[in-house]
């Protein structure tokens, strides 16, 4: 009994449950650095295995080399290379992806084969502002909140079971910048949040 306690135990600080996960990027990947410091944590449910990026000009590609993971480049657009990202996938046993500031959208057959394993952040407060310009939306039409959003991915867009949500509050001197720099600070507490919350 008390070696299986300590068996438990030694799996649990030495990470050997974690889900490998796969983080999608397009641009900046603060998201991703964030995820990455989060995932290093010994209670963090996932490891981060893999960065794939849909572009080579994301800047947050950095971070492969800085915490020395690996990192794809991919086109979303051709399908032989969709077949080449899942054949990587599986070989990596990637069982969770997160996309974090990804802008491609991910084929339906892509979904299927990770069906309830793709989540996402969207800053806006679902299902209010799906797509782009989020930030520019609320502040045309002088909402008094604006927040952030982690859901599953199904296959429309922005749309998919929200797990976690939080509002920010919009003063009246906010202008898309600094809400999107507020919105921003929020996510990276989020996002975090609503994995431990899957995984619980
Ligand atoms: C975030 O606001 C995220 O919600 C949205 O794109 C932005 C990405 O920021 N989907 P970063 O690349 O993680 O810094």
């Amino acid at each position: 009994m008390l070696v299986k306690i300590k068996l438990r135990l030694m799996k649990k600080s030495t990470g050997f449950k974690k889900t490998k996960t796969a983080i999608f990027i397009s641009g900046k990947g603060t998201n991703l650095k964030n995820l990455i410091k989060f995932s290093k944590n010994i209670n963090s449910p996932i490891s981060i295995e893999l960065i794939i990026s849909s572009t080579k000009k994301a800047k947050g590609l950095k971070y492969s080399n800085q915490y020395k993971i690996l990192k794809k480049i991919f086109n979303f657009k051709n399908k032989v290379d969709e077949k080449k990202l899942l054949n990587l996938l599986y070989k990596k046993k990637i069982k969770f992806i997160c996309l974090a500031g990804f802008m491609k959208i991910l084929s339906k057959n892509f979904i299927k084969k990770f069906r309830g394993k793709i989540i996402n952040i969207h800053p806006s407060l679902l299902p209010k502002y799906k797509g782009l310009n989020t930030h520019q939306k609320a502040i045309e039409n002088n909402d008094k909140f604006s927040g952030c959003t982690v859901h599953y991915i199904n296959s429309m867009l922005d749309s998919g079971k929200i797990i976690l949500q939080r509002k920010v509050k919009i003063n009246k001197n906010d202008n898309e910048f600094t809400l999107e720099k507020k919105v921003l600070k929020v996510e990276h507490l989020l996002y975090p949040a609503a994995i431990n919350k899957i995984f619980s």
